[in-house]
């Protein structure tokens, strides 16, 4: 790791660390001007946001060919990655998996504490330590809130500083979701001038979904924009994230008519019930949710541009006819999220230059 550091927080005793703000710790993390630890949505501003996006273009297109995922394949095939997830994970797991295969990176995983020392009364810390002796970069997912940042520190201090990135921590974060949320509405507002000056919903469980929180954030990058929460009362947005949005000058709403909303925005941004948070088993099946489902007879009051999102997985909220409707595009908002991580991970490593050459030679004239 010689030529990589996270010059931003070694300095920093954990106490200083911990207790600056989300905009201090995102500067203090962004200092090189780009990503070493991945750890809050909050590091990405716009600039980074499209920079991000046109890598993850590139790859995705270089890796339409063999010898493109040839020339992909060789980008990191010195690397080893440590996918560290404790907590359940399909989507998230698999699609660093994948993007870590896209650039030949080999990989390593503990997906449950009972397989590993920590059920001999390890420490997190020690277990982290451990994976950095073996691995150039661990890939963490975790019920604990702040564990990422906290593991990011320890590693500072260490002689084996690798970068953290947070694949989804407590019901806060999930940083790399947002990353690939904002490529799917890049990609679906292309032809209408991007996501600047448009309307979206977020419909499900607000109080508990980190990607909600963590899309947010990054949605006040773009003018205009106004932001719709739409929820049962109990499972409303946190007022943290209205203030966060009012600092920010970002337009919001708190509202309940799921329906009448529906024709008004561009896109809609449907999550499950986390009932894996409730304080006593089956709490959530007492909120009446019925009136915050996506339904075929929705499709008709849509705008026609306008698209249907999901982090995914999903229960009932959106009909499973809904999906060959074109403006459902939670599928390929999935598959995004490979390509975002592999951008992410090129760009960590350095890679992104002589990744975006390639594109240039190859697909100039496209
Ligand atoms: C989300 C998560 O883990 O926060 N899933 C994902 O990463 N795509 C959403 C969820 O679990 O509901």
């Amino acid at each position: 790791m010689s030529q990589l550091h996270d010059r931003g927080i070694s300095g920093l005793e954990w106490p200083a660390f911990v207790d600056l703000s989300i905009q201090e710790k995102a500067a203090l993390l962004m200092a090189e001007g780009r990503e070493f630890h991945v750890l809050l949505a909050q590091q990405f501003n716009r600039n980074r946001l499209e920079v991000l996006g046109n890598l993850a273009t590139a790859i995705r297109r270089i890796a339409k060919s063999e010898a493109g995922m040839k020339f992909l394949g060789s980008m990191l095939a010195h690397r080893r990655a440590m996918l560290y997830f404790t907590q359940p994970s399909t989507r998230t797991f698999l699609s660093f998996c994948a993007a870590c295969q896209i650039l030949g990176i080999q990989i390593g995983e503990v997906r449950d504490t009972a397989t590993s020392s920590e059920c001999k009364g390890e420490t997190q810390e020690d277990s982290v330590r451990t994976f950095s002796s073996y691995f150039d970069v661990i890939i963490m997912r975790s019920k604990i809130g702040g564990l990422a940042e906290r593991m990011a520190w320890v590693l500072s201090q260490s002689e084996r500083p690798v970068p953290i990135i947070n694949a989804g921590s407590g019901k806060d974060q999930h940083p790399t979701q947002a990353l690939l949320d904002i490529y799917t509405l890049q990609r679906s507002f292309e032809k209408r001038d991007g996501i600047d000056s448009k309307k979206i919903m977020f419909v499900g469980d607000l109080a508990r979904g980190r990607t909600v929180r963590s899309l947010s954030y990054l949605l006040t990058n773009y003018s205009n924009v106004k932001l719709y929460f739409v929820a049962p009362e109990p499972l409303q947005i946190g007022e943290d994230v209205l203030a966060m949005l009012k600092e920010a000058g970002t337009e919001c709403e708190v509202r309940y008519d799921f329906d009448a909303l529906i024709p008004e925005v561009d896109a809609i941004y449907m999550t499950r019930i986390q009932d894996e948070w409730d304080s006593e088993q089956g709490a959530s099946t007492k909120i009446d949710t019925s009136k915050y489902k996506f339904a075929v007879r929705h499709l008709d009051i849509m705008k026609p541009d306008a698209v249907i999102m999901h982090p995914l997985p999903r229960r009932d909220e959106i009909s499973t006819d809904v999906d060959h409707d074109p403006r459902a595009v939670y599928w390929r908002q999935m598959r995004n999220g490979m390509w975002v991580r592999a951008a992410l991970i090129s760009s960590i490593f350095r890679r992104d230059s002589e990744i975006l050459r390639y594109h240039e030679e190859h697909f100039s004239l496209s």
